[in-house]
């Protein structure tokens, strides 16, 4: 039966259809001037929340992502069909967790009905733009920034850097989203951050530290415990130290771009990351699963996907700043260094002439000039794999291991002449904190985000390297600076939190220097 609409209807449909809005939309737009409606539709979403990156004392990042749909696609939905044929032979291969398919030609089909944007945990990009509006908190008056286009070579992210900030100061921030210009802003999500205080300022400090969730492994149906469990804590900032998806597990493995893109947008759209990311700053830092593949190194390739182009979609969906390796000063007592541990890493077939680097010469230079020049109180080094150990005899991916032996001793020598150092570590499974025995250097594993994904150590016992040893259950890591006072100098606090938060090991991990 047709169904009649008045000249405003007719003139708002034609319109619709002639800037190719997805057939969905015009699905829905059409059902609603069917019934008489004539209200504004709301095109541009924002299923993946915004992100807010890099925080200084007077600047942060802000990451923005126009979607097609409002809430990201439900998890028991359909998935893929990845077929798998080895480029020379043409025999099919299976997928296995941990698997790199460096010779390989996928064929990814969809069953009936469903497309990339509709399958499991889907949150597809869309057209549109976005803003950042922010103000510090209790003032009237807003900053607007202009408009940008959702860039649709970069997933419809934008990035918005905001400047001239107050130090040490909370600011409110909402991220709005349209279609197109003079479109009437269709989505509004609000949040907050606080910015670092200057590096005089006698200041406290809450931050976190997480590591390795995947989404197989989730422990609730909106995502992941820690993440109400660490906004408890109300931190200052946030640290992911990678693996913040995994490419090469489950049953639909990132081997082209578009599926790298649909696992961060499966993650990254669950509301408790959603609320989370809302509210508090974050750094990020990438590992092996979520760059390509399992102790992947620049050159790898997995199918349709390469290292190139794992860095690339890090960047574009996590907005760190550059270089990747990076310092930030959080007052008087905290400088934390973010060590970059895939980019600079040397290839496998290097590695059978020359001594293995994991951080590379410049980022060693780095770290060590800027080490020396710190006056901070207490000095943390956030590293996405371990640079202490002990670690699992057949592993060779990091400074615990056997083939990064010679540069681990050295970055362990270098370490171990500043004061008030420790070293936090992501990557492995397990929660621990240990000594190295030559150096006397501290080292703690924040572990897996979830029960569920915690493994790999297996030994009950600790080892006499061990202070602490906590094995089968996930969580994360809290710090907390204690400002300095008339009767009691600054401390820093760590503490190893299980996934509802509960605190199960803490320690002052060095007192101020005399
Ligand atoms: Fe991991």
């Amino acid at each position: 039966m047709q169904t009649m609409m008045s000249p405003r209807s007719v003139a708002l449909h034609s319109f619709v259809r002639c800037v190719s809005l997805r057939s969905k939309t015009v699905a829905a737009i059409s059902l609603a001037l069917a019934a008489g409606a004539v209200a504004a539709v709301a095109p541009a979403h924002q299923a993946t929340g915004f992100k807010l990156t890099e925080p200084t004392a007077d600047s942060i990042t802000v990451w923005t992502r126009v979607t097609r749909d409002a809430e990201r696609a439900p998890d028991d939905g359909p998935l893929p069909i990845t077929h798998l044929f080895d480029r020379t032979t043409g025999q099919e291969i299976p997928l296995s967790n941990n698997a790199t398919y460096s010779n390989a030609r996928p064929v990814i089909t969809f069953p009936a009905g469903v497309d990339l944007g509709s399958i499991r945990g889907a949150a597809i990009g869309g057209a549109g733009q976005t803003r950042v509006r922010y103000r510090a908190a209790g003032s009237s008056a807003w900053s607007t920034t202009e408009w940008r286009d959702a860039d649709p070579q970069r997933d419809f992210t934008a990035t918005f850097s905001l400047t001239r900030l107050a130090a040490h100061s909370r600011y409110e921030v909402a991220v709005e989203a349209r279609l197109r210009a003079a479109a009437a802003i269709s989505s509004t999500t609000a949040g907050g951050f606080v910015t670092a205080p200057t590096a005089s300022d006698n200041a406290a400090a809450t931050f976190v530290v997480m590591s390795c969730q995947q989404y197989e492994d989730r422990d609730r149906p909106d995502g992941f415990a820690i993440y109400p469990s660490m906004l408890a804590l109300k931190p200052d900032f946030m640290v992911n130290t990678g693996d913040a998806v995994y490419y090469d597990h489950g049953p639909v493995h990132a081997i082209n771009v578009d599926l790298a893109r649909y696992h961060w947008a499966r993650m990254y759209g669950f509301p408790t990351l959603r609320d989370f990311h809302r509210q508090v700053a974050s750094f990020f830092m990438k590992d092996d699963h979520d760059t390509l593949t399992n102790d992947s190194h620049p050159g790898d390739r997995t199918g349709d996907l390469t290292f190139a182009d794992g860095l690339r979609i890090f960047r574009e969906q996590t907005a760190p700043s550059e270089p990747p390796y990076r310092t930030l000063r959080w007052g008087r007592h905290l400088q934390v260094w973010f060590l970059e541990g895939r980019d600079y890493r040397s290839s496998s077939e290097a590695d059978r002439t020359q001594t293995p680097t994991i951080l590379g010469p410049t980022q060693i230079a780095w770290l060590e000039r800027t080490l020396a020049a710190s006056d901070a109180t207490f000095r943390v080094i956030i590293t996405p794999t371990p640079m202490v150990g002990p670690d699992r005899a057949n592993k060779d991916d990091n400074y615990a291991n056997k083939g990064y032996v010679v540069e681990g001793a050295e970055i362990r020598a270098l370490l171990a002449r500043q004061s008030n150092l420790t070293v936090i570590t992501g990557d492995r499974h397990w929660q621990y904190v240990s000594h190295d025995k030559t150096t006397g250097i501290e080292e703690w594993s924040v572990g897996a985000a979830t029960d569920s994904h915690a493994g790999g150590w297996n030994e009950e016992t600790p080892r006499p390297e061990h202070r602490y040893l906590r094995i089968k259950f996930g969580g994360f890591l809290s710090g907390s600076v204690t400002p300095a006072s008339a009767s009691a100098p600054a401390a820093l606090t760590l503490r190893l939190h299980d996934t509802a938060g509960k605190i199960r090991f803490e320690s002052a991990i060095s007192t101020a220097r005399p």
